[in-house]
Parts: C-alpha cells; sequence; structure tokens
C-alpha cells in the first residue's frame, strides 16, 4: 500500500516535467514564424506564445520525449490572411493541425502536403478557395480531413486511394463540382463521409460502399447526384444516419433500406423516386411498434424519419409533410396537408384535405378530412364523416353511418341512432 502510494507521488512530480519538456528549436522558430506571418487574432496569439517553452503555449502539443510540435489546434482564434505554409513546413512532427472557424484566406499552401505525418486536418469554416491539389495524395495517414464551409471549387481530386486510414470525411458547403472520384470507394475505415451542399454531378453509384464497413453516417445531400440508390449501401451495417435528400435520384426505393439496425435518420424527400417504400421500412426502429406490426408506407417522397424516433424507439411518431400515406399506424401525430390514413389508431391529425380510413380513436382538426371508422372526435368543418360512434362538431359536415354524437350546425345526417343537437338536416331517421 505504502509502497503503491509512493509510487503515485513519483508520477506526480514526473508528469508536469513531461508536459514541460522544452520545445524543439526547429519547432520554435517555425511556430514564432506562423505567428509572425499571421494577421488578426495574431496580436493576441503572439502575446501569449512569449518565452521559449513552445510546448506549453496554447494550443500547442509536443511529444513527450522529444519536444517536437505533434499538434497545433487554434480553431476560433479570429485568424486571418492566408495559411503560412512556409512556416508550417517546419513542423515535420505535426499530427494534428486544427485551424477551423478563422477566417483564413488563399488557397492551401503546397507546403501543407509535404506534412507527412499529419493524422488530423481541420480547416473547416475559414473562407479558403481555389481546387484541392492532387497532393492531398500524399497525407496518407489522415483519419480525419474536413475541408467543409470553405469556397474550395472544381473536383475532389481522384487521391483517396491511399487514405485508406480516413475515418471522417467532410467537405459539405463548398463549391465542388464534377463527379464523386471512384477512389472514395477505398476508403476502408470510414464512418463518416459529408459532401453536403455541393455541386456534385453524375452517377452515385461511381462511389461503392461496400468495402466501407464501419460507415455510420453518409450525407450526399443538396447536390446534384443522379441514378439509382446504390445496392452497395445494402452491405453498411452500422449505417445510422443517411441523408440522400435534394438531388435527382431515381428508381425505387429498394427493400434493404429497412434492413439496417441502426438507422435513425433517413432523408430520401425531393428525388424523383416512384413508387412506395417497401414493407421492410417497418422494420426500422421509430417506425415499427415494439410488436413490429405496424408500419408506414409514405407516398410522393417526402420522407423522412427524424431524429426524435431514436430516443423514442417505438410509436408514437411525428410525421409532417404533405401526401404522405400512412398505413397501419397508430398513436402517431401527423401534421401537414393530403395525408392518407390507413387504419390508423389513436392518431391525432391536424392540417386539411387528409383522409382517414378505417381508423379509431382518431382526433382530428382541420377541414375537408374524409373519415371513416369509429370512435372519432372531428372538429371544423366540411369534413365527411361515416362510420360509428363518432363526435362529431362543428358544420358543414356530412355524416352518415350510425351512433354518431352530432353537435353543430348545418350538418348532414344519415343513417341511425344518432344522437343529433343543433339545427342540422336529417335525411334519414336519427
Ligand atoms: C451551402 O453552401 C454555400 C456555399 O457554397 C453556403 O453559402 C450556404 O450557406 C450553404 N447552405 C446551407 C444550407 O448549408
Ligand atoms: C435543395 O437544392 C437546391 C438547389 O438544387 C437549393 O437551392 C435548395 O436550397 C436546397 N434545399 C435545401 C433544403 O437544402
Ligand atoms: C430532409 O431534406 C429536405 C431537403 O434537403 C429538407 O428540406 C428537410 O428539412 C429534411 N427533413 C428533415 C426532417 O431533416
Ligand atoms: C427540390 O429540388 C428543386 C430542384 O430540383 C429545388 O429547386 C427545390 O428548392 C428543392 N426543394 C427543397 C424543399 O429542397
Ligand atoms: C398532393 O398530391 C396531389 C395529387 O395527388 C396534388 O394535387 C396536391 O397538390 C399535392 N399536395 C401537396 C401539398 O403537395
Ligand atoms: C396509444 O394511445 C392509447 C390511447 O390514447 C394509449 O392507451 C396507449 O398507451 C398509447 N400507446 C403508446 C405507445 O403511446
Ligand atoms: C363530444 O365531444 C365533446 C368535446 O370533445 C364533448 O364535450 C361531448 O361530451 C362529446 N359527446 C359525446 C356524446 O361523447
Ligand atoms: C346554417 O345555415 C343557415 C341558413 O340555412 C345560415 O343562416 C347559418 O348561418 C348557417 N350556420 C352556419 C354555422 O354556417
Amino acid at each position: 500500500m505504502a509502497r503503491c502510494c509512493l509510487l503515485l507521488l513519483f508520477w506526480a512530480f514526473l508528469w508536469p516535467a513531461a508536459s514541460a519538456v522544452p520545445c524543439h528549436p526547429d519547432d520554435l522558430r517555425s511556430l514564432r514564424g506562423f505567428a509572425g506571418d499571421l494577421s488578426g487574432g495574431a496580436v493576441q496569439l503572439r502575446t501569449a506564445w512569449s518565452g521559449a517553452s513552445c510546448c506549453s503555449w496554447e494550443g500547442v502539443g509536443c511529444d513527450s520525449t522529444s519536444g517536437r510540435v505533434t499538434v497545433l489546434r487554434l480553431p476560433r482564434h479570429g485568424l486571418t490572411g492566408p495559411i503560412p505554409g512556409a512556416s508550417l513546413a517546419g513542423l515535420v512532427w505535426l499530427e494534428e493541425l486544427f485551424l477551423g472557424s478563422n477566417s483564413f484566406v488563399g488557397v492551401l499552401p503546397d507546403e501543407l502536403f509535404g506534412l507527412a505525418r499529419l493524422r488530423k486536418l481541420s480547416l473547416a469554416s475559414n473562407k479558403l478557395t481555389g481546387q484541392v491539389s492532387s497532393r492531398l495524395g500524399k497525407l496518407t495517414h489522415l483519419t480525419l480531413l474536413d475541408l467543409s464551409a470553405n469556397r474550395f471549387f472544381g473536383r475532389l481530386p481522384d487521391v483517396f486511394d491511399d487514405l485508406t486510414s480516413l475515418e471522417h470525411l467532410a467537405a459539405y458547403s463548398n463549391g465542388f463540382s464534377g463527379f464523386l472520384p471512384p477512389s472514395l470507394s477505398s476508403l476502408s475505415s470510414l464512418r463518416e463521409l459529408n459532401l453536403r451542399n455541393n455541386t456534385l454531378s453524375g452517377p452515385i453509384a461511381r462511389v461503392s460502399f461496400s468495402g466501407m464497413p464501419l460507415l455510420a453516417s453518409v450525407d450526399f445531400s443538396t447536390n446534384y447526384l443522379t441514378g439509382w440508390l446504390p445496392a452497395s449501401l445494402a452491405g453498411c451495417g452500422e449505417l445510422k444516419s443517411l441523408n440522400l435528400a435534394n438531388n435527382t435520384l431515381v428508381g425505387t426505393i429498394p427493400s434493404w433500406i429497412g434492413e439496417f439496425d441502426h438507422l435513425w435518420y433517413l432523408n430520401l424527400s425531393n428525388n424523383s423516386f416512384v413508387g412506395e417504400v417497401p414493407k421492410s421500412l417497418l422494420r426500422l426502429k421509430g417506425l415499427a411498434t415494439a410488436g413490429r406490426s405496424s408500419g408506414m408506407v409514405f407516398t410522393n417522397m417526402l420522407l423522412y424519419v427524424n431524429d426524435k424516433r431514436r430516443a423514442l424507439e417505438e410509436q408514437p411518431n411525428t410525421i409532417t409533410g404533405s401526401n404522405n400515406t400512412v398505413r397501419s399506424g397508430r398513436n402517431n401525430s401527423m401534421s401537414g396537408n393530403d395525408n392518407t390514413v390507413i387504419s390508423g389508431d389513436n392518431n391525432a391529425v391536424s392540417g386539411s384535405f387528409n383522409t382517414l380510413v378505417c381508423g379509431d380513436n382518431n382526433v382530428l382538426t382541420g377541414d375537408h378530412h374524409v373519415v371513416s371508422g369509429s370512435n372519432h372526435i372531428v372538429t371544423n368543418s366540411y369534413n365527411k364523416v361515416s362510420g360509428c360512434t363518432n363526435n362529431v362538431s362543428g358544420s358543414h359536415h356530412t355524416v352518415s353511418g350510425s351512433n354518431n354524437a352530432v353537435s353543430g350546425s348545418n350538418n348532414t345526417v344519415s343513417g341511425s341512432n344518432h344522437v343529433v343537437s343543433g339545427s342540422n338536416k336529417i335525411v334519414t331517421d336519427g
């Protein structure tokens, strides 16, 4: 016991010593050059970076034995001007470079691609521009590359064959155009791929996802990608989030889309898919009840599963939008127009021009619904209600069936055993 405590004490003394390892003189010179070349928030940075113990400077991390700088982490420092490539080039041990959310301008300095040990490179949310050089392929140790929210344009270089360690690749909200580089298919360690909001075009199937067993998140939304949903996605069993919305994808929605056990976000809206969503979608957690006995079918492809469903795991679900078709759904809350609920129970439906067929215990508000089934509560006006034991209030409804309670005025009631109050027109026996 005593020996153990002594060891701990010993470590406690050693630990600060390790973090205050002397800064390698070459790296000290490079960092001073880096800060000297910068503008904007660099004034504060130069103040913070005083003395010669660069390993304890803000945003700087060193290798504990060699004192070589391995980490430079300066996001949100108000830095402006071009990225000082020549100074960076001296940081030959650099493994992590985080310069996101500054205001860097200009093109990527060529020296960046000489930093052969780089594992993480984030330049997101700057004002960088130009084409991305094919020398990117030299950074073969990259696990993270984030170029998002800049002003890059042109093709994504087809150099991913050599970047097989990449786990996170993000380049969203730029002006990247042209076809998807087929070498993306080589990214066997990939977990996250986000190319949202560019002007990428051509067949989505130029990328094969079959060699990406860890892939958890794909966002290609808001591009001009064409073709069918790539069948190679079917093997990505870890997929949690798939957003292909707002492209020009065609074909039918394949049945394997419902086979992902972990999928909690699916957005295929605003494409040109045809047909109905296959029954396998019922398997999606959150779309199915505990017993997986009921689910939904959406038509017209305003289709998405929103993230709340993951927490709920089961129904009730929330369905918004228009022209959806819900089959056998329970306890759902629907808003929007032109929806159709078939055999649904306990749904709350608002909006207008919805159709409810054969459901029970639904609550409808809004106008111009078509309702059949039983035990509904119908408010507002101009609904057509058939079935039994409905409670109809409001006006200008047309009610048929039996045992309905109708209040309000100017409703037309036919059928039998209704309880009618107000000044309604009774066509047949009440
Ligand atoms: C899409 O990217 C452009 C830059 O290309 C950006 O200005 C815009 O805000 C982005 N839109 C969204 C919704 O992210
Ligand atoms: C969908 O893409 C179009 C360009 O095709 C763009 O103008 C629009 O903002 C995108 N919608 C969303 C929600 O991102
Ligand atoms: C689905 O994608 C469309 C188009 O990009 C967008 O307008 C909509 O907000 C998305 N829906 C959800 C629930 O994320
Ligand atoms: C759907 O895509 C069209 C172009 O194909 C675009 O103009 C429109 O803004 C998109 N709608 C949404 C909701 O993103
Ligand atoms: C729903 O689809 C019908 C045609 O089936 C169309 O007339 C109507 O405008 C659509 N409603 C919306 C809100 O897209
Ligand atoms: C569905 O609604 C019924 C009646 O309101 C309720 O008894 C039941 O617990 C609800 N089920 C779920 C899963 O919310
Ligand atoms: C019908 O519903 C109204 C309000 O929802 C309620 O006050 C009334 O008691 C109901 N009538 C019957 C017969 O259930
Ligand atoms: C019902 O119809 C009568 C005339 O037939 C009209 O005066 C009255 O305003 C109507 N009531 C409602 C609530 O529309």
